[in-house]
């Protein structure tokens, strides 16, 4: 009786299932049509013709024509100056693509091509600024040393990406373990030895659960129940008595430390006080700029050896 319950129910939910993939795929179907139908309705509208004429439009267009209609349509913003994403592009491999991907896509860190920072600029006026400063406590780094100039045009590089994939989308999943692990134990004998000894990298593919987070883990080391790695300042402040601790926030007006103790202070960064911040993952955040997408993939290689 029971068995026949079971089968009864096994039966069902593959009816269930193979019901729901069918769903998925109509409904995929569904909104690539739609979109380009409503592209074409979009220029039934701007051309201030039928949807029948638009549709007709629409059709007899070149796919360039095509994805200028549906950029328009989805309200893109100004179109990404091809030039300056060219220029962008090496940039942005050399600088970013460890951590968003490739192209964009995300990786250990997040996609950027859905990201309201990317979709909410025009022309690099909120990027820039999100840029230079980072958010290295959520293991953004910042880029303040990196020219105008490359920022923008890194910014331009993205806004082709997100196009590419409101007109394409063709995604394209990646296999983090790519690299080669013998160059990678290489790269790790010559240009990490200098800070590292060999106890940091001992077992270190056991502490991570992926591949993924063995990457973001080694890129960017979590300061997450690490109190080695806590950001600590020295402040002396306004009347002269000087304190000590983990920085639990800060700001330009404000810093709040946490003394051994396990006390809270609030300091007003006022005229005559005076900070001294100490991060440990200063010389290691140094370093990531130098990192080429393939050191970057050899390293995560060798290191998955080390189990
Ligand atoms: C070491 C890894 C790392 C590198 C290198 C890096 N990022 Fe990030 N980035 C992150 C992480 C992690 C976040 C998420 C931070 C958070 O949670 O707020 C982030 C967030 C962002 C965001 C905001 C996303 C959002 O919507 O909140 C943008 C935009 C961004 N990064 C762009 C860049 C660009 C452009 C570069 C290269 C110039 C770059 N990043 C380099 C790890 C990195
Ligand atoms: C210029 C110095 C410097 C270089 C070069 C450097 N790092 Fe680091 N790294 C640090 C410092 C400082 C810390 C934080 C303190 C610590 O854990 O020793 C750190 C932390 C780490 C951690 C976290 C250790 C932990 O206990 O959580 C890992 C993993 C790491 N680095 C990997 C690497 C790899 C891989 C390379 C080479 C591709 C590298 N580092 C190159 C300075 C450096």
């Amino acid at each position: 009786m029971e068995n026949t319950i079971v089968k009864e129910h096994l039966r069902l939910r593959r009816v269930f299932e193979k019901h729901c993939i069918h769903l998925q795929r109509l409904q995929w179907r569904l909104i690539a049509g739609g979109l380009a139908a409503l592209a074409a309705v979009g220029v039934a509208q701007q051309s201030q013709t039928t949807a029948e004429d638009g549709v007709r439009q629409y059709q007899n267009m070149t796919p360039e024509q095509r994805a200028q209609a549906t950029r328009a349509f989805l309200g893109l913003g100004p179109e990404p100056d091809k030039a300056a994403a060219a220029r962008g592009a090496p940039v942005y491999q050399q600088n970013c693509a460890f951590c968003h991907g490739p192209q964009a896509r995300g990786a250990t860190g997040p996609n950027l091509i859905t990201s309201d920072q990317v979709l909410g600029d025009d022309r690099g006026e909120h990027l820039l600024p999100f840029l230079k400063q980072g958010r290295p406590e959520k293991g953004m780094p910042a880029f303040a040393a990196m020219p105008d100039q490359e920022l923008k045009d890194i910014a331009e590089f993205l806004h082709l990406q997100v196009e590419e994939v409101a007109n394409r989308g063709a995604y394209r999943v990646l296999n983090i373990l790519v690299g080669n692990a013998a160059k990678g134990q290489e790269h790790v004998a010559s240009h990490c030895m200098s800070c590292h000894t060999a106890e940091t990298f001992a077992h270190i593919a056991s502490r991570f659960r992926s591949p993924e987070q063995l990457q973001r883990g080694w890129i960017w080391p979590s300061r997450a129940g690490n109190e080695r790695l806590a950001v600590t300042a020295t402040v002396k402040t306004a009347d002269g008595a000087t304190l000590t601790g983990r920085v639990t926030q800060v700001s330009d007006f404000r810093i709040l430390l946490v003394d051994s103790a396990g006390q809270t202070h609030v300091v007003d960064r006022g005229p005559g006080a005076e900070v001294k911040m100490n991060d440990p993952l200063e010389p290691h955040q140094r370093m990531i700029p130098t990192l080429t997408n393939d050191d970057m993939h050899n390293v995560t290689a060798y290191l998955d050896t080390l189990k």
